[in-house]
């Protein structure tokens, strides 16, 4: 049987570097790509290099050959001006899909965000918590975007019968930083097995689940990642005493829904 080999866009940051060694397996090489540096393959790693943009039809075309898989967290991860978000996060994921399509990659994992329901309140929906699949209420230009992300997926999934994740992360870090992170953490290693899930899906089909770990504070559904054989390990209640005391924010966004609307801001 041949290597299975996995693309990870955007694989330089936050979420590709905590990912690429936790999703390194004998027999799977993953594909890393990035407009930033990427620290070339350790010894023994099974790792391939291709520096460009998601937003240059011919790079993705060259990056999706061989391809089982598409892992897309590349593009603008905060607010900025419409036209970046646009570009980077909208057009690009396009040409990831469509580069995807073409080269028949069977399966795609768009990262989406809690920014994309940002607007919704914590506790609207009950004890259960907010459904993963709740309609866009996004809180920043970024936010629509990633309303945009999970549309072009579902379109992707009908029109091609394409294998769409969308994944509404949380806040994945190494550690949650305030109390509104002790609700929507998800740790790295249950960011690992939530796409380690994604991955093994047997049936052809598009969903939007939640990225966050099983949090004694949680305010968002886990039942749909279960379905799917995602189990998280983790709780960020374990850092509780050592974040800043404060008030959970009344938006799921939290301050995303009060930052100025198109401005690059480094939240
Ligand atoms: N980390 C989180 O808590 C979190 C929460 C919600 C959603 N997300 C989403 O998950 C994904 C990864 O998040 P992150 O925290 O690692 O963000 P990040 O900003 O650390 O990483 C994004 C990466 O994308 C790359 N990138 C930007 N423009 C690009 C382009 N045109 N072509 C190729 N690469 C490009 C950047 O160089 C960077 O390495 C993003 O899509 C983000 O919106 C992350």
């Amino acid at each position: 049987m041949s290597d299975q080999r996995i693309l990870i866009t955007g694989a330089a940051g936050i979420v590709g570097t905590l990912m690429r060694p936790r999703l390194a397996r004998p027999g799977r090489i993953l594909r890393l790509l990035d407009i930033a540096p990427l620290e070339p393959a350790a010894p023994g790693e099974q790792v391939e290099i291709v520096p460009g943009s998601v937003t240059d039809a011919e790079v993705l075309t060259r990056a999706c050959a061989d391809a089982d898989a598409v892992i897309h967290l590349g593009g603008v991860s905060r607010e900025d001006g419409w036209e970046r978000i646009l570009e980077v996060n909208i057009d690009g994921t396009h040409t990831v899909l469509e580069a995807a399509r073409a080269a028949g990659v069977p399966r795609v994992i768009l990262a989406s965000s809690n920014h994309a329901v940002g607007f919704r309140r914590i506790g609207e929906a009950g004890p259960a918590g907010l459904p993963a699949d709740s309609s866009a209420r996004p809180d920043t230009y970024y936010g629509v975007s990633k309303a945009a992300v999970e549309a072009l997926g579902s379109l992707y999934h009908s029109r091609f019968g394409m294998d769409v994740s969308c994944l509404r992360i949380g806040s994945c870090f190494e550690r949650p930083v305030d109390v509104r992170q002790l609700s929507i953490w998800l740790s790295p290693q249950d960011c690992a097995r939530l796409l380690e899930a994604c991955l093994s899906t047997a049936e052809p089909g598009f969903r939007v689940l939640w990225g966050v770990s099983a949090n004694t504070r949680a305010v968002v559904s886990q039942s749909e990642g279960e379905r799917i054989g995602y189990h998280s390990r983790d709780d960020a209640e374990i850092f509780a005493d050592q974040v800043p005391p404060g008030e959970l924010p009344g938006y799921l966004g939290g301050a995303f829904c009060d930052i100025p609307l198109g401005q690059h801001n480094p939240l």
